[in-house]
């Protein structure tokens, strides 16, 4: 049995990813060839940890988002998404590790921590070697974030990630390009599009990669 694809939709706040992603999902779902899943979360341990994450109720460290989001991950990633590839489902999921490097190592310059983000990737994400089928395609809206907190604004539709000052939007949007930029497979959508031409292509790149019709 051929095994399948992984592909992680990426992007800053209000670029639009989670509409593409609830798209697909309609679109795609029926197929019954596609898991469909979220970050943090995705596993019932680890949508405790998303409340925990968007909780105000507790003043973390950076550090300790940093554990946090990596623990969430390596619960979904080793119960969901490898056991979904190796049986042949294409897993879409909003977000993974891109996501980490942008907005801790990158945006919140726990730079020190990257050896140890790396070593994670390696061992439990996208192992260098036979198992190359691991390794993600990562679909990033780029987006002004300017643009992208408008939306959200409008929307009324903010979390305590949206808070930050602007100048943590712009460096988390070059952390993306800063990310892709080193990744085997990516393609970089301009998000300022309208949500049906973003999500069309989209849909055009998952299609490709998957060689499904809807
Ligand atoms: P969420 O409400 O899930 O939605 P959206 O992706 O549409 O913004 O917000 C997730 C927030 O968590 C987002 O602000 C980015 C942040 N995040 C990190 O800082 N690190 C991570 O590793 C992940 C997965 C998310």
């Amino acid at each position: 049995m051929t095994v399948g694809r992984l592909i992680a939709l990426e992007g800053g706040e209000g670029s639009g990813k989670t509409t593409v992603w609830k798209r697909l999902k309609k679109d795609l779902m029926r197929s019954g060839r596609f898991l469909f899943c979220r970050e943090p979360g995705g596993t019932e341990f680890g949508e405790e940890i998303r409340d925990i994450l968007f909780s105000r109720q507790y003043d973390m460290l950076p550090e300790t988002e940093f554990m946090l989001f990596m623990v969430s991950r390596l619960e979904l990633f080793n119960k969901v998404i490898r056991p979904a590839l190796a049986r042949g489902r294409h897993v879409v999921t909003d977000r993974l590790d891109a996501s980490t490097f942008v907005y801790q190592i990158y945006a919140h310059g726990l730079r020190e921590f990257e050896e140890l983000f790396r070593v994670v990737q390696r061992r439990y994400l996208k192992p260098i070697g036979d198992e190359d089928w691991l390794c993600p395609h990562y679909i990033l809206l780029d987006l002004d974030p300017e643009i992208g907190l408008k939306r959200r604004q409008t929307a009324g539709d903010t979390n305590r990630f949206d808070e930050k000052e602007i100048k943590f939007h712009h460096t988390v949007r070059s952390g993306y390009k800063h990310f892709v930029a080193r990744e085997r497979y990516h393609t970089i959508i301009d998000a300022s599009l309208s949500p049906d031409e973003v999500f069309k292509s989209a849909l055009d790149v998952v299609l490709k990669l998957t060689e499904e019709g809807v």
